[in-house]
């Protein structure tokens, strides 16, 4: 009987190794070389452990796609970006959302569904933007622009959604500024996303003056002109994507800007074969494991944030949470930033 069921584990340990090689086999590692089997058949024992305690728990598993691809494709229920999750969290009626991601991910998920338990693996897991500008700045950016429209960047903290209109993502910025009244506006935390901002809105026809405040994304912001024409000069053929996070003078000389879906999109429509990628390694990744046939070269850019995700924090998550995996918020503050995030998902229709 011992040995039988020795044989069996064995023998789900392969079958599960197989699967998660089926999905990783051309996904690049940071370090060099891609997805091994071993590499996968060490991962196989937690996919196959969180796989079953998410069932049990009724848990559903949401993963940003910058978080690792062992996360992504071995336990993942939805992958996507900051929009596409969100909307996810709203909507799900499992007991226990997971949020594979940084920590105003999962506190957006939390303010959107507060009756469920909202768990982080990766803890209090910041991002430079979120952590770049607080609640009582954005109030006294306000009173010194009276009257002015406030837009927030979904990658803020909630009591700076508390204190803006309209929350938006890298995918709809562009549009709900638009569609916001008057020809200013107010735009926090991303200094660089409002330079890019303010110069498609001219673009557009509908220009606007920015009042912008707070920092850079400390992964997109590295991104230097030099980084784009090496590119070019090493692969003649290749499209250069980059993401709003960048600087502007980055932007302008890519073939494409925009959010991490914007970007799969763009090269799921694109009948060329190779992609500069100023983004970070994980959307590298997915698009490498969905796009076995084309080829990413990625200069840098890691979000160390995302990647304190881990197999093993995510599982230790669903048995037995550490106070700091669970997302606790203030009701009144979570209803003030819901707000801010239901008016993103009504001018997104
Ligand atoms: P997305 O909105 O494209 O998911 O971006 C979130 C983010 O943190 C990018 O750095
Ligand atoms: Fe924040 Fe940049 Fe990390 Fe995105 S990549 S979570 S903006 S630090």
């Amino acid at each position: 009987m011992h040995m039988l069921q020795t044989l069996n584990k064995e023998a789900q340990l392969t079958e599960e190794a197989h699967r998660l090689y089926g999905l990783l086999k051309s996904v690049s590692k940071p370090e060099g070389g891609q997805w091994t089997y071993d590499d996968c058949l060490k991962a196989a024992p937690y996919t196959l452990a969180i796989n079953r305690f998410k069932k049990e728990q009724n848990a559903v598993i949401l993963a940003h796609s910058y978080t690792t691809p062992d996360l992504v494709y071995g336990v993942a229920d939805y992958r996507g970006d900051s929009y596409e999750l969100a909307l996810k969290a709203r909507d799900s009626s499992a007991d226990v959302i997971v949020f594979a991601g940084v920590w105003f991910m999962a506190e957006t998920a939390k303010i959107l569904n507060p009756s469920k338990k909202v768990l982080i693996p990766a803890g209090h897991a910041g991002c430079t933007l979120a952590d770049a500008i607080t609640g009582p700045q954005v109030q006294q950016l306000r009173a010194e622009h009276p009257g002015v429209p406030a837009l927030c960047y979904i990658n803020s903290l909630a009591e700076v959604k508390a204190q803006c209109d309209c929350c938006v993502t890298s995918g709809n910025v562009f549009d709900i500024a638009q569609k916001m009244p008057g020809d200013e506006l107010i735009f926090v935390p991303d200094l660089l996303m409002a330079q890019n901002l303010e110069a498609e809105l001219k673009r557009r026809g509908t220009p606007k003056k920015i009042i912008a405040a707070g920092g850079s994304c400390y992964v997109h912001g590295k991104y230097r002109p030099e980084d784009v024409q090496k590119l070019r000069a090493e692969h003649p053929d290749i499209q250069v994507v980059a993401h709003p996070e960048c600087p502007i003078e980055v932007c302008r000389l890519c073939d494409y800007m925009g959010s991490t879906k914007g970007m799969s999109a763009y090269v799921a429509g694109s009948d060329a074969k190779c992609y500069g990628m100023l983004t970070e390694f994980g959307l590298v990744n997915r698009l490498e494991a969905e796009h076995p046939d084309k080829k990413f070269i990625w200069p840098f850019g890691i979000c160390e944030y995302m990647k304190r995700n881990t197999l093993e924090n995510t599982l230790e998550a669903l048995i037995d949470p550490h106070p700091d995996q669970v997302v606790q918020m203030d009701p009144a503050l979570a209803a003030a930033a819901q707000k801010a995030i239901d008016k993103m998902f009504e001018l997104a229709q």
